[in-house]
C-alpha cells in the first residue's frame, strides 16, 4: 500500500518525505484555506512548491462545478507538474470532466466518493483514483472499511485500473484497517502516519536495553 499525506502544510510534507516512506500529497479547499493560501498565483505556486519537495502524485482539486470550467481550471492545474493529479468531485459534470482528462492523458482522482455506485461510475470514466471518505462515513455511523472491502472486491472482479485512495483518515487504526480491507493508498494526516509508531511496549524494551547496554 502507497502512503499519501493529507495536507497542504508545506512542514509536515517535509517532515513525513523525510521518514522515506511518503509516495504522494492530497490536498483539498479546506486544507489549502487552512494554510492561508489565497488567490490564484498562490495556489499554483503553493503546489508548485509541493511538487518541488515530493517526488509522488499530488492531488490538487479543482474549484468549479461546470463541465467547461473544470476542465480549463484543470488544465491549469495539470500544467504546474507532472505529478499533478487533478482532483475532481463526484458530480454528473464531474464524471463528464474525469472522461475528458482521461482521454486527453491527464490523470484524476474523484473525490467525495461515499458509496460503490460512484465509485463505479468514476472507474468509468477512467479516475486513476478514487477517494472513498472513511472518516467522513464513520462519522455519520456508516462504515467507512465496508466500502473499502467492497471497492476492494469489485474492482478486482472487473479489472479496474482504478486506483482505491483510502481517504478521511482520522486515526492509525483507520490505515491499518484500510490496508487489511483492500485499499491501494491511504492519505492521511501527519499525526496518524506518526501514531503507526507509537507502541507502550517498544518503548519499556527499548529502555531496559539501553539500561542492561551499560552493563555490557
Ligand atoms: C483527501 O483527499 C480528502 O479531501 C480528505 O482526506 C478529507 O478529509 P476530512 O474528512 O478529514 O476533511
Amino acid at each position: 500500500m502507497k502512503f499519501f499525506i493529507d495536507t497542504a502544510n508545506l512542514a509536515h510534507i517535509e517532515e513525513a518525505n523525510d521518514l522515506g516512506i511518503l509516495d504522494g500529497v492530497t490536498t483539498n479547499p479546506s486544507l489549502m484555506a487552512k494554510e492561508g493560501i489565497k488567490g490564484e498565483a498562490n495556489i499554483l505556486k503553493h503546489y508548485a512548491d509541493i511538487c518541488a519537495l515530493v517526488d509522488g502524485d499530488v492531488s490538487a482539486e479543482v474549484l468549479s462545478t461546470d463541465y467547461v470550467s473544470m476542465v480549463e481550471e484543470g488544465k491549469k492545474l495539470a500544467a504546474i507538474h507532472k505529478n499533478i493529479v487533478v482532483k475532481i468531485p463526484m458530480i454528473k459534470d464531474g464524471i463528464k470532466a474525469i472522461k475528458w482528462f482521461t482521454d486527453n492523458g491527464i490523470r484524476t482522482n474523484c473525490t467525495l466518493v461515499f458509496s460503490a455506485g460512484q465509485a463505479i461510475l468514476a472507474a468509468k470514466a477512467g479516475a486513476a483514483y478514487v477517494s472513498p471518505f472513511i472518516g467522513r462515513i464513520d462519522d455519520s455511523s456508516w462504515d467507512g472499511i465496508a466500502l473499502i472491502e467492497q471497492l476492494a472486491h469489485i474492482f478486482s472482479v472487473q479489472g479496474f485500473n482504478t486506483e482505491i485512495l483510502a481517504a478521511s483518515i482520522r486515526n492509525p487504526l483507520h490505515i491499518v484497517r484500510s490496508a487489511e480491507a483492500g485499499a491501494h493508498i491511504c492519505t492521511c494526516p501527519l499525526d496518524s502516519i506518526l501514531g503507526l509508531l507509537k507502541h507502550p511496549l517498544t518503548d519499556i524494551g527499548l529502555a531496559k536495553f539501553l539500561e542492561d547496554a551499560k552493563k555490557m
